[in-house]
């Protein structure tokens, strides 16, 4: 992290520490102060202020989680991609619900998200897809993301074949690959405070607007 960042991540902290978070001044639409912290995230310059932990379960209620990037939002929810034949994504088809957090520890600050999840169209996640590195592109084409595999060299194997297959071509979205959504339900700001008397404010959807409550930290 540069000085400035190091200085920027620090008014921000010093700012939400002392001021907080007030249900009787934040926007009525989670989506823009979403924005506004994540913006204030990037510009001080943390190490991928996008990385967060999605829970996902089974249909039987068997939790699991890990660590994704996020990699889009707007009013329609929040966008992650993956292998659709991962442990993941098998369980998000099965059970079609998730959460995730984000956790800026510089700046004390958390998100909590719990919703719906629907699967991107194949034009949403092509359109992505045609974004990344061709490296990370063959990597998709090379993995059978959470099925065993025998040793390292095989996954090597795997992706040498898939460069030579491509050869100098576009590298086609792979069938088993793409995105999710998911569409709030619930999203909670938190706001570390002195003496742990921090700010928690929950909004919960109703209808076509926003409920918002605070909860005891
Ligand atoms: C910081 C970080 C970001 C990650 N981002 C992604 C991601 O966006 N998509 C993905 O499929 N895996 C991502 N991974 C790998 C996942 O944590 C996980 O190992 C993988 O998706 C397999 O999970 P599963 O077996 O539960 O499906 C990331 C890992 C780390 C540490």
């Amino acid at each position: 992290m540069s000085i400035i960042s190091k200085l920027r991540a620090l008014i921000t902290l010093g700012e939400g520490m002392a001021r907080g978070i007030s249900e009787l001044t934040v926007s009525e639409d989670p989506f823009a102060l979403f924005h506004d912290w994540f913006e204030n995230a990037k510009r001080a310059g943390l190490t991928l202020p996008e990385a967060m932990t999605l829970a996902t379960a089974t249909k039987d209620g068997i939790p699991s989680a890990r660590m994704m990037l996020l990699k889009g939002y707007d009013d329609a929810g929040f966008v992650f991609y993956t292998n659709y034949a991962s442990r993941k994504s098998r369980e998000l088809l099965e059970n079609p619900q998730a959460a995730f957090v984000l956790h800026w520890p510089t700046l004390q600050r958390q998100i909590r998200i719990e919703g719906d999840i629907e699967k991107l169209s194949v034009a949403e996640s092509a359109a992505y897809f045609s974004t990344r590195s061709r490296g990370s592109q063959i990597g998709a084409w090379s993995s059978k993301q959470s099925s065993p595999l025998k040793d390292r060299a095989e996954l090597e194997r795997q992706a040498r074949n898939h460069k030579l297959q491509f050869g100098d071509g576009e590298v086609p979205l792979p069938p088993f690959w793409g995105g999710f959504r998911l569409k709030p339900r619930h999203i909670e700001f938190w706001q570390g405070r002195v003496d742990r008397l921090h700010d928690r404010l929950r909004y919960t959807r109703d209808g076509s607007s926003w409920r918002i409550e605070r909860l005891y930290p």
